[in-house]
């Protein structure tokens, strides 16, 4: 399997912050905001990545993690010249993908829970047979989302993005698996009322094929959209407390690379030299020294 990240668009509503920088190069507490959908992409053991930024900012990207050969990944970069929408990812990323399957995640979506890595398995392997496996979040506030209706039953009836009026409470996360169909399916998709290639069409799509599932992610899992100065303010926040009281870092790269075997104790010990002035380096150096991570 495949994954992008799309890590593009304008960032309106974070300006002045955004005027010259990328919004997922900005922190959320001590690491850059692309470090946690990544770090999803590496839970799920998918090393093979493609980073999808503007004209502008995509050259930042490749700064920060080059080829990925320090996290023993494989990434690559392409350019959105415009933000048309989610789904366009699939078409910038045609030749990417191939004939592979294909994870998507936003590079603004930040999750943390408990089971990841079994979350992420488990949709990957509920695909394998063909269709899409998307993910529904229980907000205050669905309407600012893709939303999910259910039947009495839980069956999916439908999708609807950014509804006035949200037929339930079940938001839908920037991450989703998808087979090979995707490609096609993005391609004829036909711009929203707002003029975008909308993710939500691509999953209404595989809904009316009868090939969408739908998991829960329940309260074990805190998921972010941080979208706005409010929400990166929370995200960061939550980062720190738990950083703090756990001491077991959240999202951070090198940390999964190491203990999913993607780098071993030497790589990650260069890793946490090059960066040993600060906690986060010394956190890095720390770690085979450290007790076993809690389950
Ligand atoms: O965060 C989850 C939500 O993301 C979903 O529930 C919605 O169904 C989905 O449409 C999306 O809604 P947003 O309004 O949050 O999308 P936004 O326009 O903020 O774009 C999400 C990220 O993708 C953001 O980091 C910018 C980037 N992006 C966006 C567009 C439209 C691109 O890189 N290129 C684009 O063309």
């Amino acid at each position: 399997m495949k994954g992008i990240i799309l890590a593009g668009g304008s960032g309106t509503r974070l300006y002045p912050c955004t005027i010259s920088v990328s919004k997922q190069l900005l922190p959320i507490y001590d690491k850059p905001l692309i470090y946690y959908p990544l770090s999803m992409l590496m839970l799920a053991k998918i090393r093979d990545i493609l980073i999808i930024s503007t004209p502008n900012d995509v050259g930042n990207y490749e700064k920060l993690l080059k080829d990925g050969s320090r996290l023993g990944l494989h990434i690559q970069y392409a350019v959105q010249e415009t933000p048309r929408g989610l789904a366009d990812a699939f078409i910038i990323g045609e030749k990417f993908i191939g004939d592979d399957s294909v994870c998507l995640v936003l590079g603004d979506n930040v999750f943390y829970g408990a089971n990841m890595s079994r979350i992420l398995e488990r949709a990957m392997a509920s695909i394998e047979g063909g269709g899409a496996s998307i993910f529904g979040c229980f907000m205050k506030n669905p309407q600012e989302f893709g939303v999910v209706e259910f039947d009495e039953q839980r069956r999916v009836i439908s999708i609807e993005e950014k509804p006035k009026k949200p037929k339930s409470n079940y938001a839908v996360p920037g991450l989703y698996f998808y087979d090979n169909q995707v490609v096609n399916i993005a391609k004829n998709v036909q711009p929203s009322a707002r003029g975008e290639l909308e993710i939500s069409s691509v999953n209404e799509a595989y809904l009316n094929l009868g090939q969408l599932k739908v998991t829960l992610m329940g309260r074990g899992v805190t998921w972010f959209d941080t979208g706005s100065p409010k929400g990166m303010h929370k995200a960061s926040g939550f980062v720190k407390t738990i950083q703090e009281m756990q001491g077991f870092y959240i999202s951070c790269i090198e940390e999964i690379a190491w203990r999913k075997h993607f780098i071993d104790d030497e790589q990650l010990r260069r890793c946490g030299e090059e960066l040993k002035k600060t906690e986060y380096g010394k956190y890095l150096l720390s770690l085979p020294k450290n007790e076993e991570e809690p389950t």
